[in-house]
């Protein structure tokens, strides 16, 4: 691989490892053309803070790609492994048409450009195909000069539709949790005139003689007993997580065992367990909680006959609304049910939001709640004979 004698003296190759640090997506724009100005001078010649440049580089939302003056690329950072879905290995030395071949075909007359005349180009909202979706970025062709000499070019590519759905999905866990409060508010106020109620009949059930007037009183106390169960279910979850060190596998199994004995014989529930996961800090009672309530959804779609499958993975770089972590352990909960209507998909997590006769619609909203009292998230696709509820809890050292 050829490349150009003012860069060769640096430390590309402790660059090219692709580190297991996660590629934060917090990082601002100011942080990120900080980084970039690093970047550069790193590669040009400063010494003292070489090892850090790496690092930087590599926690970049934005993907960073530096090419020599034949167009040959001589660095990629992390972000830009991950969005082309290659290792730097694969990559390196190959010339910028070949890399984005499919992708932005005029990328070396940018580049050219670029270098030839000393200006750096941006092209915004531009369409990318990649193999697995379509997505929309700003992409920058920069120069780097040496003494108002051309050395390299800097291709930087922004993914600007990712901002926005990480937005909406904060967006929707802040509608959520405002709806949750709404209700919790309303729980309370229910809660203390409902006590006075069922003590002032259970009073008046003791005064009286007539069996035929004690029906009613019956009445009163059985439906507000019934009352206080829901708006006890209203106010959950009360109690901030006792956390310790668990194996969520026996979470599962407690949840696989209580649901089977409730199910149909017809139901059969599979599991496909990853035993590389490590503990989880979490509380137990509250996972078993929010488990439950999704398995047992899955148990009441799939009716009298039916597969549903709890399966656990390793998720490495899992973005949970602007937090992206490094490792999270991911539940899925899949049925072969009929599936979620679509016009309640998107509102489920909704606090009494249900598609059944007998339901409350508190299920998942409480399932979610805990799962975010544990920095996770919940979340669910579902087309007939197919519907996945994913649970994310995050593994790193900053959650506990
Ligand atoms: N696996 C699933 N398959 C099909 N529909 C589902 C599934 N999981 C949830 N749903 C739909 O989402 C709705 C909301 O679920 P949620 O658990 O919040 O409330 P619920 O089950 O109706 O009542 P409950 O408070 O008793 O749990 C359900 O009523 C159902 O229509
Ligand atoms: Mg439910």
């Amino acid at each position: 691989m050829e490349r150009d004698p003012s860069l060769a003296h640096q430390p590309l190759s402790a660059c090219q490892e692709s580190p297991s640090r996660c590629n934060r997506m917090t990082e601002s724009k100011a942080h990120t053309r900080l980084g970039l100005l690093i970047a550069c001078n790193a590669l040009m010649n400063f010494d003292d803070t070489a090892a850090l440049h790496p690092r930087i580089l590599d926690h970049l939302t934005d993907a960073v790609l530096l090419f020599d003056l034949s167009y040959r690329l001589v660095y990629i950072n992390l972000a830009g492994e991950v969005l082309f879905a290659v290792s730097a290995r694969q990559v390196l030395g190959m010339r910028a048409k070949e890399i984005f071949l499919l992708y932005d075909k005029t990328i070396e007359k940018d580049l050219k450009r670029a270098l030839g005349h000393g200006e750096s180009l941006t092209k915004r909202n531009l369409a990318l195909e990649l193999p697995s979706q379509m997505i929309t970025v700003n992409l920058t062709v920069a120069p780097i000069l040496d003494q108002d000499k051309p050395v390299a070019g800097l291709v930087q590519i922004e993914q600007v539709d990712r901002h926005l759905r990480i937005s909406m999905e904060e967006q929707i866990m802040a509608q959520q949790n405002a709806a949750r409060m709404l209700l919790r508010g309303l729980a309370h106020e229910i809660k203390n005139p409902l006590g006075g109620l069922r003590g002032a009949a259970q009073l008046l059930d003791r005064e009286l003689a007539d069996e035929e007037l004690r029906e009613y009183t019956k009445i009163i106390m059985e439906e507000s007993d019934r009352l206080q169960l829901l708006v006890d279910r209203m106010l959950a979850p009360n109690k901030p997580p006792r956390k310790s060190r668990l194996n969520i596998h026996r979470v599962l199994e407690r949840v696989r065992q209580l649901v089977q004995v409730e199910a149909p014989a017809g139901v059969v529930i599979e599991r496909d367990y990853d035993p590389s996961i490590p503990l989880i800090n979490g509380d137990n009672d509250q996972l078993i909680q929010a488990i439950l309530n999704i398995v047992r959804n899955a148990a009441q779609a799939v009716g009298q006959k039916g597969r549903i499958i709890i399966r656990t993975r390793v998720q490495r770089h899992a973005s949970i609304g602007y937090r992206c972590n490094r490792i999270a352990a991911k539940i899925d909960i899949i049925d072969d049910g009929p599936g979620i209507k679509p016009e309640l998909l998107g509102q489920i997590f909704y606090p009494m939001v249900t598609g059944r006769a007998d339901g409350t619609g508190l299920g998942l909203s409480i399932a979610q709640s805990l799962i975010n009292q544990h920095g996770g998230l919940v979340e669910c696709s579902s087309s007939p004979g197919n519907t996945v509820f994913s649970v994310f809890l995050p593994l790193e050292k900053d959650h506990e």
